[in-house]
């Protein structure tokens, strides 16, 4: 019997021990900078990595890659089975880049919710590895809030010391945030992907990180990003806003419903900004269920560094236009700095559930990080440079979204967690008429001329 009892503790401390050993291997499963380093050439080189977009809802996935021009049948298939059993294959539009090369886009829709599917593409000709994604499963899912990777701010642009030195941090926040959150559905990306608009091998680095095959990224244009057309190659966005007036070179906005949820991606480049209130009307009227209204622009208009205080006076462009729309949340970048606010309306503190919250993320490559801010602003809930590279969590369950922040090098939180809680979607939007819109355009135009001669 005691011989028994000692080969039992035996075995159990082999089974501690083994399972110690994995956890801690699973938990370092992070690239190093040397092994990142060491296939930089090859990841600044490659266009053809392929990159999802989210689709219009949980039955829809985006892809897009550049392949040469010499490419004259690139294709796509997709199956549940993961040897790619009975592949379908999918349509494949392509259209020429300005540099040159092909874009390819494809969109697959009638997926089921909350499956695993696997898919493989073609690189001149040869089919690539079979690479697995899944799709959103209902009102329970995960976002991931990224802004301003910016691969090449963190010196001279030509430098491949900087742009590797930016990619891998860029790569080590996706390795640290997935794999902590390995259940997220998509990637938010709050605009400045890169540091020059017309630069592919930045793109290429962005959509470098291995985990960019099987996650969907919905990114915002930047200042960085809206001037050269190639964000339009590389992204295959859902809902496109087919412009009326003007429209940034690389595109304009769009919006997607995932669970409860709808997200409205707009281009704060152009400071005309009644397109983009035409933009998320008529997302909002698409989707009058939506229970949550939520818009990701790349300017904060309530960021770190003060409302009212900013020369640009976006603030009083767009906050009059989400307080009429109703807006939840707005997630932003571009101050490379974290700002949570308390809930504004009317350019005043309101109560949760009565006005908008807004959310700026802080550079999640660490490329550039903004000063510290000075003094808090009056709307401020968390607002902090940690002078790290940093992501927030978004978790959505039935009626709630809880909402964290952490700095990637040590998963320390760098501020509270904020939970928000709705019961109903907002009331229908009243819509506009022409008369109305056009009197509002003068009042807004006149209201900026003001405060810009006071500037
Ligand atoms: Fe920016
Ligand atoms: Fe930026």
């Amino acid at each position: 019997m005691r011989k028994y009892r000692h080969v039992l503790s035996l075995s159990l401390c082999i089974l501690i021990l083994v399972s110690l050993f994995s956890s801690l291997a699973s938990a370092n499963t992070f690239t190093a900078f040397e092994d990142w380093a060491a296939d930089y050439d090859t990841y600044k080189n490659d266009s053809r990595q392929i990159a999802l977009s989210p689709g219009s809802d949980e039955s829809e996935m985006g892809f897009a890659w550049l392949s040469s021009p010499l490419d004259l049948n690139p294709a796509f298939k997709y199956s549940s089975d993961k040897n790619l059993k009975n592949a379908k294959r999918a349509e494949v539009a392509t259209s020429l880049t300005p540099i040159g090369q092909l874009s390819n886009k494809v969109n697959l829709k009638g997926l089921k919710k909350g499956s695993v599917y696997y898919y493989s593409y073609t690189i001149e000709g040869v089919w690539s590895e079979a690479y697995s994604f899944k799709t959103g499963a209902g009102d329970n899912f995960k976002a991931l809030l990224v802004a301003d990777s910016q691969i090449g701010r963190s010196g001279d642009e030509r430098d491949d010391e900087v742009l590797c030195r930016d990619s891998f941090g860029w790569n080590n926040t996706l390795e640290v945030a997935l794999g902590s959150f390995p259940d997220t559905d998509f990637i938010l990306s709050a605009g400045d992907q890169v540091e020059s608009a017309y630069s592919n091998d930045q793109y290429n680095l962005f959509f470098a990180p291995a985990t960019l095959r099987s996650i969907p990224v919905a990114a915002a244009l930047g200042n960085h990003d809206f001037y050269f057309p190639l964000y339009k190659y590389r992204f295959n966005n859902p809902n496109e806003f087919e412009g009326e007036l003007i429209e940034s070179p690389a595109g304009s906005g769009f919006w997607f419903t995932r669970g409860q949820a709808l997200f409205i991606v707009i281009d704060s480049n152009i400071p005309f900004p009644l397109r983009q209130e035409k933009l998320i009307e008529d997302a909002v009227k698409a989707n009058p269920n939506a229970l949550w209204r939520i818009v990701m622009m790349h300017h904060s208009i309530y960021g770190a560094y003060g409302g009212e205080a900013r020369t640009d006076n976006l603030w009083r462009f767009y906050a009059p236009i989400f307080d009429r729309t109703e807006i939840d949340l707005v997630l932003s970048g571009h101050d490379h700095a974290h700002c949570r606010t308390l809930p504004i309306k009317g350019g005043k503190v309101v109560d949760y559930g009565q006005g908008t919250v807004y959310l700026s993320a802080n550079s999640s490559s660490g490329s550039k990080f903004g000063r510290e801010p000075a003094e808090t602003p009056w709307y401020a809930a968390g607002c902090t440079q940690p002078k790290a590279a940093c992501f927030s969590l978004l978790g959505f369950e039935e009626g709630k979204i809880t909402i964290n922040s952490y700095r990637a090098d040590s998963m320390e939180r760098i501020d509270e967690e904020l939970v928000l809680e709705k019961t109903a979607p907002s009331p229908e939007l009243k819509q506009l008429t022409p008369f109305e819109r056009f009197l509002e355009s003068i009042f807004t135009f006149l209201m900026v001329m003001k405060a810009s001669i006071k500037v």
